[in-house]
């Protein structure tokens, strides 16, 4: 297994630091070969500037005639213009593809409007897909690229905090069930992963924080060093400090790509990408998707899932305390809703890294190092009590 570079926030800062238009910033992710295959899956993750506009026909996309932007009503007004624009020149036909907006619009028929599109242009196999959005639009677009003529390349770029540090890399694609989010889906990477900074000036406060709670997730599973650098500068990434903002989507890109080089189909580390959300995909589902954020939920999920691992014995009271700090501070739900027990249990019983009716967790074994366990669920029932009463 790799090792992950020491956090050095400098060497990060300069990743982007150069003027507009110069080069950005560069992470790599680096696949084991799986299939025997003969051509390399790893791929650039490129985070910087004024990156929408210097969009391109990227030596990983071969020759297309077609490319297909896929967007939603919110974020396409807002950049798929640009977009279309800078990649005209590589490709002699861009169709934009504007989707409802929201987790609601992450469904079967919502990707067939995808398919519906290809098709009715004539694309074939070289076509290039690029999601322009957040989280929905990557992972719809994913999906629907896998499954296009048994699989054509496609580009993430994502335009959320969220999508940036997280859903963007690494591959997992995926609409959710009626019974289960994120249901129906594959393991499909893209052949870049494009984070324009300049892009998070028009994202509301609300989905800021949100996307806040998986960059605060990379501390407590791997990186204490970086958690202790958010803790310094939580106000300045809440204040969209270009230099804060940089260094946390490269910090948190550069830890996604090491668990995804080790393990891509989650046969074991990956999962403890995790932290936080059995209980947060509990919280989204009872309640309703988009009632709660998926980053709220998380971010009230790790408090709950710290408190598991205080009560199994990992870590000390001080510990949790300084966790929760720190998701309060990033603009996070901390206190539970109370759903009752039972309901809880019967949500997280749908989670994938159940096995045979048994929940298991993402616990923290000692601050920056995390695993999956079972839970005994008087224990589980516990947190509960404890975290909907606030305290
Ligand atoms: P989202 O895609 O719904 O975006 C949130 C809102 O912000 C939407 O209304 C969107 O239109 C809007 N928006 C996006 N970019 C904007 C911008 N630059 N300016 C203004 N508004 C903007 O939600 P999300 O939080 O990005 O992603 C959540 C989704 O990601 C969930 O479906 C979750 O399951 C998925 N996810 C996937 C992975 C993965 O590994 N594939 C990881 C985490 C989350
Ligand atoms: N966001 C969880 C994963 O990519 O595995």
């Amino acid at each position: 297994m790799s090792t992950l570079p020491p956090f050095a926030p400098q060497s990060l800062a300069l990743l982007g630091q150069s003027p507009q238009g110069a080069s950005p910033g560069c992470v790599n992710v680096c696949l084991q070969d799986l299939e025997g295959g003969l051509a390399s899956r790893d791929y650039p993750i490129l985070i910087g500037r004024d990156l929408l506009a210097q969009a391109s026909s990227y030596e990983e996309c071969p020759s297309a005639h077609t490319a297909l932007i896929v967007t939603n009503t919110v974020v396409g007004p807002l950049y798929a213009a640009q977009l279309q624009r800078a990649l005209e020149p590589h490709y002699p036909r861009v169709v934009v593809l504007t989707l409802p907006d929201g987790e609601s619009a992450k469904t079967w028929s919502t990707l067939n409007q995808v398919f519906d599109t290809l098709l009715e242009h004539g694309c074939d196999r070289k076509t290039v897909l690029f999601a322009l959005g957040g989280g929905v639009v990557g992972d719809l677009t994913g999906f629907a690229a896998a499954c296009f003529m048994r699989g054509v390349p496609f580009v993430q770029i994502p335009t959320t905090l969220l999508a940036q540090v997280d859903s963007s890399v690494g591959g997992k694609t995926a609409i959710n069930h009626p019974l289960g989010k994120n249901m129906v889906g594959a393991f499909y990477q893209p052949r870049r992963v494009i984070c324009d900074l300049d892009v998070l000036a028009s994202l509301p406060g609300r989905e800021l924080s949100a996307g806040l709670a998986e960059v605060i997730k990379y501390g407590p599973i791997a990186d204490m060093a970086f958690m202790a650098w958010l803790e310094a500068h939580v106000e300045a990434l809440m204040n969209k400090d270009p230099l804060a903002l940089e260094i946390a989507v490269a910090r948190s890109c550069q830890i996604k790509a090491w668990v995804v080089g080790c393990d891509e189909r989650e046969g074991g580390l990956r999962a403890i990408l995790n932290f936080g959300h059995t209980f947060g995909h509990a919280i989204e589902s009872a309640l309703g998707f988009g009632v709660w954020l998926h980053g709220e939920a998380v971010g009230c999920g790790m408090v709950m899932a710290a408190e598991l691992s205080h009560r199994l014995g990992l870590v000390d009271r001080a510990w949790v305390e300084r966790l929760k700090r720190l998701i309060a501070r990033a603009g996070l739900p901390v206190q539970a809703p109370d759903l009752g027990a039972a309901v809880y249990l019967e949500h997280m019983r749908l989670d994938k890294k159940s096995q045979a009716g048994e929940i298991r967790f993402v616990v923290i074994t000692k601050p920056g190092v995390a695993e999956v366990r079972p839970a005994p669920e008087a224990l589980v029932c516990e947190v509960i009590a404890h975290c909907v009463g606030g305290s």
